[in-house]
């Protein structure tokens, strides 16, 4: 019998160990988009119109490091709207530990902005994206979207910024992110900022948990776009838990 290279039993990992195997690469001179999902084994993104029915402790696991080692957590309004966002709630001494390593965190243990992506600034600014944070989430939006909306979510502590004139290209948005000097992206979905900065192929890599269940319905996939296209993908490690959850991270090929 062989052994699958790069399969890891997640028990027994330490956190330290878990930074390294998800670390970022170290010199970053561009930001670097890493998306990270769930799905059923069926390939649904959602159980009852929400991501939180698949979910498991594993998931959990690697959603919570992930947060502790992004700069930025990327998400589109849909997904905001839909799971009621609220800020990041990262373990400071975790997130100063990895600033010291060089892996990412912050020096004061803060944790990394929420950064919503939205054309219309369709967000409400009484909402826990506003309210449960302890960094002001960034508001990416548009010249055309209503000024009186943008000055809402301004004066509920947003900071708001347009990067685009009726919608953010995936371009524009990355640019946005590299001048704030957030290069560690987390794109957290929803499927249609995923699909969308696919097909602009500006996702370096995916973060996969299969939930081990199949779900009935209709439930979307993780990616949704206009066009057929494909992007060639590299496994860098799967992690198994026992019960049944499955961690995988692609790289782009390039
Ligand atoms: N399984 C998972 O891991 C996972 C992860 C995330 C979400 N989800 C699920 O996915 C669903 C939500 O995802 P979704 O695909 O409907 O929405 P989404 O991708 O989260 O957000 C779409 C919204 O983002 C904004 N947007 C997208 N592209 C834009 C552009 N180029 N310029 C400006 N704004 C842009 C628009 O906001 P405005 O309409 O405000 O203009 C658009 O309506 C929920 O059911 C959620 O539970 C699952």
């Amino acid at each position: 019998m062989q052994r699958i290279r790069n399969a890891i039993q997640l028990t027994g990992l330490s956190q330290g160990e878990l930074a390294d195997l998800y670390s970022y690469p170290a010199q970053l001179d561009a930001p670097w988009v890493r998306a990270n999902f769930i799905s059923s084994i069926d390939g649904a993104a959602t159980s009852g119109g929400l991501s939180e029915g698949l979910g498991t402790p594993a998931d959990k696991t690697v959603f919570l490091i992930l947060r502790e080692l992004a700069d930025v957590i990327l998400v589109g309004a849909g997904t905001v709207r839909a799971e009621n966002y609220g800020g990041a709630h990262t373990d400071p001494p975790r997130r100063r530990s990895l600033y010291d390593r060089g892996l990412g965190g912050e020096r004061d243990g803060a944790p990394p902005p929420i950064a919503v992506l939205t054309a219309s600034a369709s967000v409400e600014p009484g909402s826990r994206l506003c309210t449960d944070a302890t960094v002001p989430p960034l508001i990416i939006t548009t010249a055309a979207a209503p000024q009186e909306r943008k000055q809402r979510l301004t004066d509920a502590g947003a900071r708001v910024i347009e990067a685009g004139d009726i919608a953010v290209t995936p371009k524009a948005l990355l640019r946005t992110l590299d001048e704030l000097g957030l290069r560690r992206v987390l794109c957290e979905g929803g499927p249609h900022l995923f699909g969308e900065m696919l097909e602009a192929d500006a996702v370096d890599e995916l973060c996969l948990t299969t939930a081990p269940m199949l779900v009935g319905g209709a439930g979307r996939r993780i990616s949704l776009s206009a066009h057929d296209f494909r992007t060639l993908m590299a496994r860098k490690h799967i992690l198994l838990d026992d019960d049944g959850t499955v961690l995988t991270r692609w790289v782009r090929r390039r």
